[in-house]
């Protein structure tokens, strides 16, 4: 540590902190364009210039390392001066266009210039003029604004991984650009737009919809990862203009998605369902609340009475509230079945009995970039979880990273190793490298625990492959096995996450995985799931899972947030399933919801960012929202409707008055039972069979929002059509910059 003055006031810092860091965290502001804190430090516009005693010049704050007893100001006459002549530079090129830029308003040049600037400018020479490029559909461009601060440039190499941006020409013919003129195609890229200090990037889809003043700002959480990304929602006049980020060092960091960061549009742009309908014969006729509640109220006991409680299911989504995954469970539970579940996208249950509480990573989030070693089992992370894989990027810094999956994927970190093997193999694979360690001295002891393990492993091969792998997990001081969305969805999954839990187990490795959209771990909790009731609780009698509801069908189905066409790995067979069933009630918040082919009543519901709730993550954090809109029409928040119809259906203990209340409830059960359900070992009965690992669903197909967010479905991604063969891996994939 050393201490330094700064503005007159000492303060003790970290030895080798730029000047600028210390002064943030002090509360004393030097402007600043082309530093930030998550980039590498380029210097390159100059106006954190600040005054250092003994300094013949004044020195730039983000790129200048505190020294002993250095004295510093940053709002002396000599620095002022220094920084309002760099601001006299940077406005030379600017265009005066604040009254129509999307930016003004929020715009750093333009604080920084109502400070540093002056009223009239000295030049009287024509402005520079720089044609605007077009960069794909998310991100509009007004490339006259730029100012050359290279936050996108450096974003796009540093963070992302993907060189996308880059600055061509030199002095004043620099421009910023794509490079050979392509669009942007990361499936991070919308973070440029908060980068961007000026009006030069800015969001597309909500292009001159709003000033900044005129927007509330509200929180909320993301539905579509499993990381649990923290979301500033802006609004005007009850509606949605966009969302950007809101720090959180434990979940995204600064970053968004573009999968967070457009699906609202689904709420604002696609066809929303107003008013419940109810289908009269081939016809769809809307009717008030009361009738459709009442109807699908006399519908469910008809059934139960007719046909008895287990042919009554509800499927749920991960991506509903743990609110609304509790009661759609409470009531299914209420009529006396235990057929709930949210599992779509899971083709192997038989494993079901061993899992955790929820699904869990195992590792904090925030640690994944400090892992020294990792194995990623079945895991396309860019595209699955966009904002994980950056974390796995900044491990690739100083950390290994190994894979096996059924094809080379586009990753935007580097691999040690590369197990590129048929799902088919996918079991042998892993009990190679599970036979190595434990074969390995120091393992005899923990090989007690893994009962039939050796058996297991007799006749397997173990390749020099196998033995690398092993042995990064076993060098690795912080080493972790992940297992992805494609291992989760493979048929032999059960087989996998054991195996998987042996090689971590006997390496000292951690071991979890990524699950389904934002609320598999809540979906869990709340019991939304055949086999566990609420908080893990057991049940009498296992109900159907997800694959024998739609094998054996029901005579009745709540569906909640669930097209299941789009949404299961059963699509058709899902379908086919629901339009023979006697009585199906969909939940939904579109007009043109799949539920329409087989559903009996369709009742509206509010979108994710019109109604309270909350999501648990992958590390079991419980992360709570409020309603920053409220729905459209006679959409109501589905927790309420939930809630209803449990009255109606004469349920005990339905007398919620807020979605709080019903969190609570859940909240409350977790302590009793909630910590007896531990992982456990069992060993898979065989390691040869066939298996099939279905190609993990396109990122901007996920769910019902980012299926109808018109932006998304014009990316290159969405549509099939990304270029693989532009240069994916950014040679700096090790720079240092940032944190
Ligand atoms: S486009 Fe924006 S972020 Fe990129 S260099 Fe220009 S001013 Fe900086
Ligand atoms: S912020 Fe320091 S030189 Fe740009």
């Amino acid at each position: 540590m050393v201490t330094i003055e700064i503005n007159g006031q000492k303060v003790e810092a970290e030895q080798g902190s730029m000047i600028i860091e210390v002064a943030d965290s002090m509360g004393v502001e030097i402007p600043r364009f082309c530093y930030h804190k998550k980039l590498s430090v380029a210097a390159n516009c100059r106006m954190c210039l600040v005054e250092v005693e003994g300094q013949r010049k004044p020195l730039p704050a983000c790129a200048t390392p505190i020294a002993d007893g250095m004295v510093i100001k940053t709002e002396s006459g000599y620095a002022k001066d220094a920084q309002k002549s760099v601001m006299e530079f940077l406005l030379i090129n600017h265009p005066l266009d604040c009254p129509i830029c999307d930016q003004g308003g929020e715009c750093e040049l333009q604080d920084v210039a109502l400070e540093c600037g002056k009223d009239v400018s000295r030049f009287t020479e024509r402005k520079r003029a720089v044609e605007d490029k077009d960069i794909g559909p998310l991100i509009e461009t007004e490339m006259t604004r730029c100012i050359h601060c290279t936050r996108c440039v450096r974003f796009g190499r540093e963070v992302a991984g993907i060189r996308e941006m880059g600055a061509v020409g030199r002095g004043e013919h620099t421009e910023i650009s794509t490079f050979i003129e392509k669009s942007v195609e990361s499936e991070v890229s919308g973070n440029i737009i908060d980068l961007c200090p000026v009006g030069a990037l800015t969001a597309k889809p909500s292009r001159y919809q709003a000033r900044a003043w005129e927007m509330i700002q509200y929180d909320s959480i993301a539905p579509h990862d499993c990381i649990g990304t923290n979301l500033h929602v802006h609004t005007r006049r009850n509606e949605i203009i966009r969302l950007a980020p809101k720090e959180n060092e434990m979940t995204n960091e600064v970053w968004l998605s573009d999968r967070d960061r457009y699906s609202y549009e689904s709420l604002t742009k696609a066809k929303r369902l107003l008013q419940p309908m109810s289908r009269q014969g081939s016809e769809w006729q809307e009717i008030d609340w009361e009738a459709a509640l009442e109807k699908t109220a006399s519908k469910l006991n008809m059934i139960k009475e007719a046909h008895g409680p287990e042919q009554i299911a509800g499927i749920g989504n991960p991506i509903a509230t743990t609110e609304e995954l509790y009661l759609l469970q409470k009531i299914v539970r209420g009529l006396g079945s235990d057929n709930v579940d949210h599992r779509l996208r899971i083709a192997d249950f038989a494993g079901q009995d061993y899992e955790s509480l929820y699904p869990q990573l195992g590792i904090q989030i925030s640690h994944l970039e400090s892992l020294d070693s990792c194995f990623l089992i079945g895991s396309n992370m860019r595209k699955e979880q966009p904002l994980a894989a950056l974390r796995i990027r900044k491990a690739t810094r100083h950390g290994l990273v190994a894979s096996l999956s059924a094809h080379k994927n586009f990753n935007n970190f580097k691999l040690k190793h590369e197990l590129v093997k048929s799902g088919q193999d996918w079991c042998l694979q892993l009990a190679a490298i599970t036979k190595y360690l434990s074969q390995q001295p120091q393992n005899e002891e923990a090989l007690v625990k893994f009962d039939g393990l050796q058996d297991l492993l007799v006749d397997v091969t173990v390749e020099q492959e196998h033995i690398d792998i092993a042995q990064m997990l076993v060098d690795g001081t912080n080493s972790s096995v992940i297992l992805g969305l494609e291992a989760v969805e493979h048929s032999q999954a059960s087989k996998l996450r054991q195996l998987a839990k042996a090689v971590a187990k006997l390496s000292g490795s951690s071991y979890g995985f990524l699950s389904h959209g934002a609320n598999s771990a809540g979906a869990y909790l709340a019991g939304a799931i055949p086999h566990r009731g609420p908080a893990g609780a057991s049940v009498s009698d296992d109900g159907h899972t997800m694959e024998q509801i739609v094998s054996n069908g029901k005579k009745a189905l709540i569906l909640l947030k669930t097209e299941l066409g789009k949404d299961s790995i059963w699509s058709e067979k899902a379908v086919a399933m629901a339009k023979q069933a006697d009585f199906v009630v969909a939940l939904t918040s579109f007009a043109d919801d799949e539920a329409f082919e087989y559903a009996d009543i369709v009742l509206p519901i509010a979108g994710y960012l019109e109604s309270a709730g909350s999501y648990v993550n992958v590390n079991g954090i419980w992360q709570e929202f409020n309603a920053s809109v409220t729905a459209p029409g006679q959409a109501k928040p589905a927790w309420k409707v939930l809630r209803v119809l449990g009255n109606l259906l004469k349920l005990k203990n339905f007398d919620y008055v807020s979605a709080q209340d019903v969190m609570q409830e859940v909240k409350g059960r977790m302590g009793a039972v909630g910590d007896k359900v531990k992982s456990k070992w069992h060993c898979p009965d065989g390691l040869v069979e066939a298996a099939t690992c279905p190609e993990a669903v396109n990122i901007y197909q996920s769910d019902c929002y980012v299926r109808r967010a018109p932006a998304l479905q014009k990316t290159a991604m969405a549509q099939g059509q990304e270029d693989l063969k532009r240069p994916q891996l950014s040679p700096f994939h090790n720079i240092m910059g940032g944190v």
